[in-house]
């Protein structure tokens, strides 16, 4: 048997980008040569989805104007909305936000007075609504606008799914966790965006394909899937025994370990202060203690730490938001990072096609029907 050149092509260098470092020695995580950690503390999620779309950082007048085109970009066509009220109230979020994706494309498709641009900031724009719109409909049949003058995607979505003005606090973390969560690099959501791309698809097609890689639980899956886990535990005795437990039948803990990451996720310690203080502000202490034991335990017994994931999913329940939103969370941020990939990919396309090692029968004599057992 042949022994494939790189299971989950592993470490293999897929191609170029000019986007973002991930794990480089040296450079650590960042956007167009700026660190993940200035970035999470100075900067807003708008300025950097500007930076990944645009390719450089806004001044205060492009800054106000994107994030009132953005604004502009949000009202739903009422064929979307339609659509979005047949999709049955017990679907996956993330199911929604792939066949609204999908719908919108055939709606609004690219074309010369409709460039690829146009379409990233349009989706970008869309999707909180796009989720809410469905939620409360299915929710007591309410049809919401998805409209909001909060000029902040994360206070926008917060506004939209709770009805009202968020806390600071809650605003602020959830608009740190999209800038960590925007960009990074050749992941398989990204990989499988810029795929569909090279084949000369559209754009829609290229983030379609992405929603609905990263919906799987070894991707962006595992943050609902870590506070599924997590909000199983009342103390951390507990939660430290159910792990070991777990890990004793081989199970994955969601939420820890990296294929490129060896040491640490260079976001967890951002989203985990976040997460400290969030928890600290609401009372529930007992959620960081608990998720804190389980970091503890991993590191202990497997050597492994938290990824982005793990303390995203303690901070977005303490806002308030439903678990099976989490992942949804993660495409409204990411689709800044997709939305570049498939723009560079397009700049200098190959079409990307490897290549398997054969391991099937040998070649022989096609049998007809009536001569097969
Ligand atoms: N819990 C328990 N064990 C884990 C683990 C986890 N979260 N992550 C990795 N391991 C173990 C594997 O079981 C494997 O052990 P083995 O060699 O004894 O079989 C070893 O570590 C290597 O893991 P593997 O899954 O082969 O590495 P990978 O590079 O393919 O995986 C991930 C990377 C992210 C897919 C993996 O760490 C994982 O599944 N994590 C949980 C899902 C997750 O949080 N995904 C979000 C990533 S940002």
């Amino acid at each position: 048997m042949t022994t494939p050149k790189s299971p989950g092509l592993a470490g293999i260098v897929a191609g170029e980008t000019s986007l973002s470092t991930v794990g480089k020695k040296g450079l650590g995580l960042s956007y167009r040569g700026y660190a993940i950690t200035d970035l999470a503390e100075q900067a807003t999620f708008e300025e950097t989805a500007y930076l990944l779309l645009y390719g450089r950082l806004p001044n205060r007048k492009e800054l106000e104007d994107y994030r009132r085109k953005l604004v502009g970009l949000r009202r739903l066509p009422e064929g979307l909305r339609k659509v979005l009220e047949q999709i049955p109230g017990s679907a996956h979020p993330m199911d929604v936000l792939r066949t609204g994706c999908s719908t919108l494309g055939t709606m609004e498709p690219e074309s010369k007075d409709r460039p690829q641009e146009q379409v990233a900031d349009r989706l970008l724009a869309a999707f909180p609504g796009m989720l809410t719109y469905w939620y409360h409909y299915q929710r007591d049949g309410r049809r919401i606008t998805t409209v909001t003058e909060d000029e902040c995607h994360a206070g926008h979505f917060l506004r939209l799914l709770h009805g009202q003005t968020p806390e600071e606090m809650h605003r602020r973390a959830v608009d740190v966790s999209l800038i960590l969560y925007a960009e990074h690099e050749f992941n398989a959501s990204t990989f499988s965006a810029r795929v569909t791309a090279s084949t000369l698809s559209d754009f829609y097609s290229a983030v379609t394909s992405a929603i609905g890689t990263l919906r799987g639980p070894l991707h962006g899956g595992a943050n609902e899937e870590a506070f599924k886990v997590i909000a199983r535990f009342k103390s951390a005795d507990e939660a430290e025994q159910a792990i070991m437990e777990m890990l004793a039948r081989k199970e994955k803990i969601m939420g820890f370990g990296h294929r490129v990451y060896r040491v640490a996720d260079p976001r967890s310690d951002i989203i985990k202060a976040w997460a400290q203080k969030l928890a600290s502000d609401a009372g529930r202490e007992m959620l960081f203690e608990v998720s804190q034991r389980i970091e503890l335990v991993m590191k202990r017994e497997k050597n492994l730490f938290p990824n982005l994931d793990f303390y995203s999913a303690s901070a977005y329940h303490i806002c308030g938001i439903p678990t099976e939103m989490f992942t949804p969370l993660f495409v409204f941020a990411r689709v800044s990072g997709w939305s570049a990939h498939i723009m560079e990919q397009r700049a200098a396309n190959k079409l990307i096609r490897p290549t398997a090692d054969y391991i099937g029968p040998a070649q022989r004599a096609f049998v007809p029907i009536d001569e097969r057992e």
